[in-house]
This record gives C-alpha cells, sequence and structure tokens, in this order.
C-alpha cells in the first residue's frame, strides 16, 4: 500500500502527462466542484492530522483562519530540517505534483489567493523539481484563473529558503518568506489571524497537504479505514540510524514500531542489539527495547512516554554512547537557537558544554545535577518551542541511561569504543 510514496510503482510520476494518467489533479477537479465549506468538513472528517510535529487536526486548524479578510494566504512547509526525518525530501523530488495538488486544493479550501511552497534551502533537487512541476501544471491551467471553469484563481510559487531549523517554526518561516531574519513571532496572534504580510495564513506541512487529492478523490471514509480511532490515515516513517535497511516507510498509522524495526528496515545490524529508540524526530523522548511493541499512533507513544513529533524514527544500538549521543543532539540545538530568548540561547550552550564535559571523562556528580536544573530553567520559558525541544532526548537518556553517565563520571572516560560509536 503506498499512497504518498506511490512514485516507488509508478515510473515518472514527476511528469505531469503520468501523474494525471493516474488520477492526478481529479482530486482538486472534485474540490472547486463543490463549495470550499464542503473541501473543509470533507477534511475534518477524514481525520487528518498535521505531519509537521504536532499532529494538530487539519480542519480543526483550518477553521481558525479568519474568513473575514478579503487576503489569504496558504503556505506549505517543506523546510524539513528536523534531525533523522527526510520524508518531504522524497515527496517533493519524485512526487511533487501531489504536493503542488494538495497545495491548490488546502488553498481552494481556505478561500486562499496565493499558496506558496516554503523549501529547505539544500533541498536543491526537492526546490527544482517542485519549480518544474509547478511550470507544467500552470502551463496546464491548474494553476491561474479560473480554475477547472470554476470560479477559484490562484498563483504558486515555491521558495527557496536560506536553510535554517528554524526557519521551519512557522512564524520564524513567514518572517523569512517576507524577506526578513527567521526569527519566531510572539504568539498570539497566531497565523490564522495575523500571518504572512499581516493576513490570516495557514501552515501545512507537505506531507499533511499530499494526503488532500486522495482524500479529495477517494472521501473522508476511505481515508479513515487506515489508522486508530484518534490517528487516522497513513504516514510516512524516515527510519535512521543503526538499522539493515534505512529509508523511508509509507504505513497505516497504528502499525506496530517493531514491524518497521524488524520487519521493513530489516532489524539490527549483524552482531548487534537495539538500545533506544528516538521516534519522532530529535525533540522527543527516547523509547528503550520493552516498549517496541507499541503502535505507531499519536495517542499510543504518549502513552508510552514519547511522542510521534515529525516520524522521524533514529535507532541507536549497543555501538552508540548515550552521553554522546545527547551531547551531539544538544550541539544542533545550540547552533541552531536563533539567540533571540535568553533561556534557549544559553540553556543550550551551557548544557552541551556539561554534555561534553561528561562525554570526555571530565564530568562531575555535581554535573548530573546542574543538567536536570538547567533543563528546568529552559522548559516552558521560551519564545518558540525549540527551547523546549531539546530537553526531552537528553532527560530521557539521563533517566534510562543514567549508570551509563556514572559511568563517565567515576572512570574519568568513555566507556565505549570510540571508534565504533562515532
Ligand atoms: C524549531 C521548529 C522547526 C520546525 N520545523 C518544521 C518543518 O521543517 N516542517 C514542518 O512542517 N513543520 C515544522 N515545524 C512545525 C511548524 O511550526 C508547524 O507547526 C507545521 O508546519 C504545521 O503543519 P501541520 O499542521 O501540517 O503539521 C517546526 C517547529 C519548530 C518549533
Ligand atoms: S526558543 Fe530559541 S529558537 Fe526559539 S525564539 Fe527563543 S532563542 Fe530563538
Amino acid at each position: 500500500m503506498q499512497f504518498l510514496l506511490r512514485h516507488r510503482d509508478i515510473a515518472n510520476l514527476e511528469k505531469l502527462s503520468v501523474y494525471c494518467a493516474h488520477g492526478g489533479y481529479e482530486g482538486l477537479r472534485r474540490a472547486v466542484s463543490r463549495e470550499s465549506q464542503w473541501v473543509r468538513d470533507e477534511v475534518a472528517r477524514s481525520g487528518l492530522r498535521g505531519r509537521g510535529g504536532a499532529g494538530f487536526a487539519t480542519g480543526r486548524k483550518w477553521s481558525f483562519l479568519d474568513q473575514s479578510v478579503e487576503t489569504r494566504y496558504m503556505v506549505v512547509n517543506a523546510d524539513e530540517a528536523e534531525p533523522g526525518t527526510f520524508k518531504d525530501r522524497e515527496l517533493i523530488e519524485h512526487n511533487p505534483h501531489q504536493v503542488i495538488e494538495g497545495a491548490l486544493i488546502a488553498a481552494y479550501a481556505l478561500n486562499a489567493q496565493e499558496a506558496y511552497i516554503f523549501v529547505r534551502g539544500e533541498l536543491l533537487a526537492g526546490y527544482e523539481s517542485l519549480q518544474r512541476a509547478r511550470d507544467q501544471a500552470a502551463d496546464a491551467g491548474y494553476i491561474g484563473p479560473h480554475i477547472f471553469d470554476s470560479s477559484f484563481s490562484v498563483t504558486l510559487r515555491v521558495f527557496r529558503s536560506a536553510g535554517a531549523y528554524i526557519c521551519g517554526e512557522e512564524t520564524a518561516l513567514l518572517e523569512s518568506l517576507e524577506g526578513k531574519r527567521g526569527h519566531p513571532r510572539i504568539k498570539p496572534p497566531f497565523p490564522a489571524q495575523v500571518g504572512l504580510y499581516g493576513a490570516p495564513t495557514v501552515v501545512n506541512n507537505a506531507e499533511t497537504v499530499a494526503n488532500l487529492p486522495q482524500i479529495m478523490s477517494r472521501g473522508a471514509n476511505w481515508y479513515r479505514q487506515y489508522g486508530t480511532p484518534d490517528s487516522f490515515g497513513i504516514k510516512i516513517f524516515s527510519v535512521s540510524g543503526r538499522v539493515v535497511r534505512p529509508g523511508n516507510y509509507e504505513l497505516p498509522l497504528g502499525a506496530p514500531l517493531s514491524t518497521l524495526l524488524y520487519e521493513l528496515a530489516g532489524g539490527p545490524l549483524p552482531g548487534h542489539t537495539f538500545k533506544a529508540v528516538i521516534p519522532g524526530g530529535s525533540s522527543v523522548p527516547l523509547l528503550v527495547p520493552d516498549s517496541f511493541s507499541v503502535p505507531l499512533a499519536y495517542e499510543s507513544l504518549i502513552q508510552a512516554g514519547s511522542m510521534l513529533g515529525s516520524g522521524g524514527v533514529m535507532v541507536l544500538d549497543d555501538t552508540v554512547c548515550m552521553v554522546w549521543a545527547a551531547a551531539r543532539l544538544l550541539k544542533f540545538y545550540r547552533a541552531e537557537s536563533c539567540g533571540k530568548c535568553t533561556p534557549c540561547r544559553e540553556g543550550t550552550y551551557w548544557m552541551t558544554a556539561i554534555l561534553e564535559k561528561i562525554e570526555n571523562g571530565a564530568g562531575t556528580p555535581a554535573d548530573l545535577e546542574r543538567l536536570p536544573d538547567i533543563a528546568d530553567n529552559v522548559n516552558g520559558n521560551c519564545l518558540c518551542p525549540l527551547g523546549d525541544a531539546s530537553l526531552p532526548f537528553m532527560l530521557s537518556a539521563m533517566k534510562h541511561f543514567r549508570s551509563e553517565f556514572i559511568q563517565h563520571i567515576e572512570e574519568h572516560r568513555c566507556p565505549m569504543d570510540p571508534y565504533i560509536s562515532r
């Protein structure tokens, strides 16, 4: 079953003629033949939740858009800089029309006259693929005035980001799209009220909108047959790290994590065992092997003490030093913190410094108290979610693998073989 990754079964799906021969733009045709309210209701009925990380219900998000202001914008977030996450990249490179068609359906549903696709700067192949697909779709009349002879007219632009993790945060993204430095805005007001150029705006992830053509052409009930009562539909999981077959896998939500890890990704590398998995990009707590039977659904992962997040499943095995892994991730957040607020800027700096100190054998028992203390001062005190997002992995590593942290301190060295674990 591949709906989002169907380019793997259909050669040259990035070409408009091939995409249309396989039902392409039929979802858009069906959408514009109905009232925009019907499209919003159908998407709400499908139970689709945002695939950008927070899992917010898409229909509900759309219902917040201020319809009293004449100008409205639809923005697709293809910034994808979350560590371990590479699903949007595959979609925009190989199935770009499905993302574009989804953006157009969303624009119609929201009565937006302009749509943008915001692409991570480093994803050049995806950006170029989207540009080519956009031009083909515009030449065929799917973008522009009076689409399918309806009253719906829309422009769509593909924007290449300068490349910074923080530009994936929706308000920093809007600043960047406006040509400014990518710093988050204070919320409220939320983009649904004051977004791009001050107008009501919806920001949706690229995978979220890629679901819309199928939902429109097959219906909400079809979509709801997949998944669980709180997590309907299908989802792409990016598996990386210490497994036999890393890659993107499309699954109905609710499939067990163990199926993804052992059957699809081929299990651990020969001679090794799994130590932990970060199931939803770098911003969520780790899971230990005891929890690997957990269903991959928003609610189940919360019950298991983690989150589904972006669906970036990073696998750590017995060669990986957990102190090193925590230091490495904190270093990422330190580098990507925009520096606008003190708890995040200073907290990520000091937590990285302490973790590297422990990793290098110079840590003290007091450092093990300092880390949660700093985390406590960061948590909930930042302007945007990046600061908080730096904490869950480190705190969960300290909880589940505390003995490893203590061993570094007592032995004044990393107990793992550095040639294997790096
Ligand atoms: C630091 C940071 C980076 C983010 N990066 C992305 C990203 O690359 N892609 C994305 O879709 N959402 C990203 N988000 C979430 C967006 O702010 C936003 O919630 C999302 O695009 C909404 O789409 P959805 O409702 O379809 O999930 C990021 C959030 C934060 C705090
Ligand atoms: S939390 Fe971090 S990234 Fe977000 S605004 Fe503050 S300093 Fe910038």
